[in-house]
């Protein structure tokens, strides 16, 4: 199976298809009295994907009243009030904009004892599959090939569980804590093999940085080393890109 690229020479042109196979999704699924189920990520790479929508919803009447969504991924040690956390992020970016019912929606917890993670990291899996699995899967990538936060090694078979993040990963989020030191070091994280269970996948990836680690996943061998490259698995990967993260392909 191989990864479909589609590449745009604007960010914004990108953004508009990716938005458009959100809203499809979301309104034939609506039409039928059905709900849609979204895999959603965080990061700088959806914000633009999340404005598109909430632009959607108030000026073309989409509705996210059937929607329900799973984020991939939550830093551990930070609450949902703490504004690193991943569920202040889509709050913030998506949910308090549209008319989504918030109990609908999913994001791990980062706050719980050790004790209690692997427990939680099931029920979110058997929430996920609950729910009839998931029929979006939104990803970002990072520099080190992770999806969610699987950072390299991380095999094609592995499900939701805690992670310990890698030094570039923590330095490129940096920017956003203001402090290499306030960057946590673990985070709970879908695996893998959750990501690929998902109906559908779309990948966007922006900017130069991004180039080098896009063209691994998408020729390189399928690996452990970068996780996205088991995305080459799938059968229906989309990587959608700018000009710049797709020059190195
Ligand atoms: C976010 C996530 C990460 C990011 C990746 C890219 O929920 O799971 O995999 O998608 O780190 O981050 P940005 O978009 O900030 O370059």
């Amino acid at each position: 199976m191989a990864i479909t690229v589609q590449t745009y020479t604007t960010k914004e042109e990108a953004v508009r298809v990716a938005a458009d196979a959100f809203e499809a999704l979301i309104r034939e699924r609506a039409k039928a009295g059905k709900t849609a189920v979204l895999g959603l990520a965080t990061g700088s790479t959806p914000i633009a994907l999340y404005k598109e929508l909430i632009r959607r919803h108030k000026e073309n009447g989409l509705s996210f009243k059937n929607v329900i969504s799973f984020n991939l991924d939550e830093y551990c040690g930070l609450p949902g009030t703490h504004d690193q956390s991943y569920r202040y992020f889509m709050n913030d970016q998506l949910f308090n904009h549209i008319d989504i019912d918030k109990a609908n929606t999913h994001v791990p917890l980062g706050t719980l004892p050790d004790a209690e993670i692997d427990a939680h990291c099931k029920s979110y899996e058997e929430a996920i599959k609950a729910a009839g699995g998931i029929d979006i899967q939104l990803l970002g990538i990072g520099r080190t090939g992770h999806i969610g936060f699987n950072e390299p090694p991380s095999s094609a078979e592995s499900r939701t569980r805690k992670v310990h993040l890698d030094e570039l990963t923590r330095k490129d989020n940096a920017v956003f804590f203001g402090d290499l030191a306030k960057v946590p070091h673990y985070a709970v994280t879908m695996g893998c093999g959750t990501v690929l269970d998902a109906k559908k996948v779309l990948l966007l990836a922006w900017g130069e940085p991004k180039a080098e680690i896009v063209a691994k996943s998408i020729k390189g061998p399928q690996t452990e080393q970068v996780p996205a490259s088991w995305l080459q698995k799938h059968k229906d990967c989309v990587f959608i890109l700018d000009k710049a993260a797709a020059s190195k392909l």
